[in-house]
């Protein structure tokens, strides 16, 4: 059996599988597992260039990386025996080349280094494939805009009839919300992909090393420059913790409107059949799954970003074995939060909005009262506070009639006479008429079709420079891997 080759010299004595258990990032170490492969040969590449290891272990090592690199790394490599994977990979290179060349692969890094390699190599592949995920839904949201530019509907402040918008102003806002959560991930990602490979321990190494290549054969776009801080930090990881934590308040508050907007008394909208789930006992129901679903999701993307706060904050520089706690924290909150925004995008466009439904409510609850106002000031020279206060009054009588507001001006307008200022009951009820109040609030960012329009055609712009980002990055990283196992193979050709 293949025994633990860092453990061999200093420790002795048996470990219950309970211990080594507890002790063992194996099972999340699979996340990283592809990536410490691409670490270990660029390591080996660096030290062969630097002439750390002679031409005939590199010429043993790499054909052992790249087999494990082309027919994938076997299970037995993720005993839990082995601590962690990089243990395991190096127990296994030491059994299959011997331990001459075997036992050099590891010279001037430390597990230390290496993880922290791994970690921020997964990372950034795993923030690329949320962006890509964040620009679907963003396009999705536009799309429905453009479509939705004449859909008034009812707007709300504290969940009451407020004034009326538009379905596009309202999908508008989170398309916006979605993308400041698209550009703190590319912002967090010129942090995450910066190589602490060289640290080793905490202090680097006395090896002639080059930190430079291997963080370019690795397609880091720098280097975390300070060895101690390489190691010890996870800021990078609470950064984009922190991130998917404020992207999941904006995915659970939509979840939270579409819940809303799909109960029997709104219908404002039907969520497709494959988002939902009936009940097992009510044979009529039709309930909105998914997106409680994600509501919940949001508090479990919270959970494990103060779970790694809570890890980090008492430990004292440089490396604690504290810090292998904080990882899975990390693919927990990514798993959570990319496949929310995968089925947002599909809840979005498959979701019928009832645009009969929504009109019916938008001129409900007095919603136009403020368009009202504004008139009164507008076209008959009233303060606006006056108009405010005559026009809740009249509401608060319980209608908006010529009669009532004239009554109402005598109460709480300084006694002063609408009709003797001219105002018909033709002139409210046309500064009543819902379309009309949506129709001219048409500056930047307003909800009228003329301003909505205007914004879908920035969104869609914004879309395109961001999609060309995104594969920019994606295209760097692709070109950066195949750089290095081409460079490997030729190095043993
Ligand atoms: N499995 C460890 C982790 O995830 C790797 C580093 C181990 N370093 C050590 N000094 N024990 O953090």
């Amino acid at each position: 059996m293949r025994t633990d080759v860092v453990r061999l010299g200093r420790l002795s004595g048996e470990r219950t599988g309970d211990i080594m258990h507890f002790l063992s990032s194996m099972q999340a170490d699979r996340q990283i597992a592809d990536a410490d492969l691409l670490v270990d040969i660029a390591h080996v590449l660096m030290l062969d260039r630097q002439k750390i290891i002679d031409k005939n272990i590199t010429e043993q090592l790499i054909p052992a990386l790249l087999g494990l690199f082309d027919n994938g790394i076997p299970e037995e490599v993720f005993d839990e025996k082995f601590e962690d994977v990089h243990a395991g990979i190096e127990s296994l290179i030491i059994e299959a080349v011997g331990a001459e060349a075997g036992g050099r692969m590891h010279m001037g890094r430390s597990r230390n280094d290496e993880v922290a390699t791994c970690i921020r190599i997964r990372l950034r592949e795993e923030q690329i494939g949320l962006m890509e995920e964040i620009l679907t839904v963003r396009e999705v949201l536009t799309a429905l805009a453009n479509n939705h530019a004449g859909t008034i509907m009812p707007g709300f402040t504290h969940l009451q009839y407020a004034q009326p918008t538009t379905l596009a102003h309202h999908l508008l806002a989170y398309e916006q919300a979605f993308s400041r959560d698209f550009d703190r991930l590319r912002d967090a990602y010129a942090r995450v992909n910066l190589s602490p490979l060289g640290a080793a321990a905490f202090a680097s190494t006395g090896y002639p090393i080059d930190r430079e290549y291997t963080a370019s054969l690795l397609g880091f776009d720098g280097l975390v420059i300070n060895t101690m801080d390489a190691v010890a930090t996870r800021d990078f990881a609470l950064e984009t913790l922190a991130d998917l934590s404020i992207l999941m308040t904006n995915t659970s508050r939509l979840s939270e409107e579409l819940i809303v907007w799909s109960t029997s008394f709104a219908k404002f909208v039907t969520l497709d059949d494959a988002f939902c789930s009936t009940s097992s006992i009510m044979p009529q129901k039709k309930n909105p799954d998914t997106a409680e679903i994600m509501r919940a999701k949001t508090g479990s993307v919270f959970g494990a970003f103060s779970s790694a706060l809570m890890i980090v904050k008492g430990l004292p520089l440089s490396y604690n074995r504290d810090l292998q706690e904080l990882t899975p924290n990390i693919w927990r909150g990514m798993r959570d939060a990319r496949t929310s925004i995968r089925l947002l995008a599909g809840m979005l466009s498959s979701a019928q909005f009832d645009t009969r439904r929504m009109n019916e409510e938008a001129g409900k609850g007095f919603s136009t009262a403020t368009e009202l106002a504004d008139t009164l000031v507008r076209s008959y020279g009233i303060p606006f506070r006056t108009a405010h206060s005559i026009v809740g009054r009249a509401v608060q009588k319980g209608d908006l009639t010529l009669k009532t507001l004239e009554a109402a001006a005598k109460e709480v307008g300084g006694g002063i006479s609408l009709k003797g200022k001219g105002l018909t009951q033709k002139a409210i009820d046309s500064a009543l008429d819902v379309t009309y109040s949506v129709t001219i609030r048409k500056s930047p960012g307003g909800p009228s079709p003329v301003a909505t329009k205007k914004a879908v055609t920035g969104c869609r712009k914004n879309l395109v420079a961001d999609r060309a980002l995104v594969s920019g990055r994606v295209g760097n990283l692709e070109k950066a891997k195949k750089n290095l196992i081409t460079k490997a193979r030729r190095r043993v050709a």
